[in-house]
């Protein structure tokens, strides 16, 4: 079958605002800050799927593992009739979810939602294609915002992989978690992939690694403003640092200003001293009795836990009580 036409809930010019409203607010705080949804125009996107193949990026090499041995306990399950995969990006580790569905029969439609529009031509499309009989609707959207738009009937899995939920802070967290839980049915089901806390000498390089890509990622979020809202940041005058917080069990990137610099955007003067941060990213990772504890208190019960063998990463079968 062909993909439908994707349903857009987020158009360009709502991006546009959010971006606007989010660089207005990080730039001008004490301590700045960008969320890292912007990290992901064509280019940053190219450049994550870079980073899931460094050899020091483990997530994706875990999780895909974790997915590989429990898809077909995750369809027998699960019995879903529609897949919902939040984020979706490429839909490449989806694809182990789609076959095991497929070898049992029964699931009907796939929808996956992202804000990237070209992200999803491209995997609607693909996915269509190689699975003859599934109703692919691609859904343009912001997994924080567009809960509500979620199509309903049927038992439904929500797949929310990659370790993604670890960008949001615990507050923001917890309102995602209590909103899924409001757009799904009791007896629904949610899968979702947690990076692990580990020791930091393996999570550290994972976010900095030797060949320099992720800190390229990070510096693209400057060539998106410069782009996007004509602000003049010279990329390469801020260095990447990766740094890891014991205390929040979170990873976070930062752009460090080599210099004095004096950036002009939206019609602000923003200031950074020689060494001032600007955090771009917060990836919190994880213990299996937190993240039960935080699915418990937004109404889920955990019903399988699973990591990879090494025990890098987490991927929980949650079901909506
Ligand atoms: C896609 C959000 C899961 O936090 O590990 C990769 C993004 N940042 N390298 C992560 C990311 C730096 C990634 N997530």
């Amino acid at each position: 079958m062909t993909a439908e036409p994707l349903e857009v809930y987020l158009e360009e010019r709502d991006l546009e605002r959010g971006l606007r409203d989010d660089v207005r607010a990080g730039l001008s705080a004490e301590q700045k800050w960008l969320p890292p949804k912007w990290f992901y125009d064509a280019r940053g996107s190219e450049l994550f799927e870079e980073i899931t193949r460094l050899p020091e990026y483990y997530p994706t090499r875990a999780e895909r593992a974790v997915l590989a041995e429990r898809a077909p306990d995750i369809a027998a399950l699960t019995e879903a009739k529609t897949l919902i995969e939040l984020g979706s990006g490429s839909s490449e580790k989806t694809r182990l979810l789609l076959d095991a569905f497929t070898r049992r029969g029964g699931l009907g439609t796939f929808v996956p939602l992202d804000v990237s529009v070209s992200a999803l031509r491209g995997s609607t499309a693909q996915i269509a294609a190689d699975y003859p009989g599934l109703r692919v609707r691609g859904i343009v959207g912001d997994f924080t915002r567009q809960l509500d738009r979620l199509p309903t009937g049927g038992r439904r899995l929500v797949v929310f992989l990659g370790g993604t939920i670890g960008n949001l802070l615990p507050a923001e967290r917890a309102e995602f978690l209590t909103a899924m839980r409001a757009a799904l049915e009791v007896g629904d089901w949610l899968l979702l992939g947690t990076d692990l806390v580990k020791d930091p000498s393996v999570i550290v390089p994972a976010y900095d690694d030797a060949a320099g890509v992720t800190a390229e990622f990070n510096r693209n979020v400057l060539q998106v403003i410069n782009r996007e809202l004509g602000a003049d940041f010279d990329p390469g005058a801020f260095d990447h640092v990766a740094l890891w917080d014991p205390e929040h069990e979170w990873i976070e990137m930062r752009l460090r200003a080599t210099r004095p610099m004096r950036v002009r955007v939206l019609g602000m003067t923003v200031d950074f001293a020689a060494g001032e941060d600007l955090r771009t990213e917060v990836s919190a990772k994880f213990h299996r009795e937190g993240i039960a504890a935080e699915l418990a208190a937004a109404g889920f019960v955990t019903a399988e836990f699973w990591t990879d063998p090494d025990g890098l990463f987490g991927v929980t079968l949650a079901r909506a009580r």
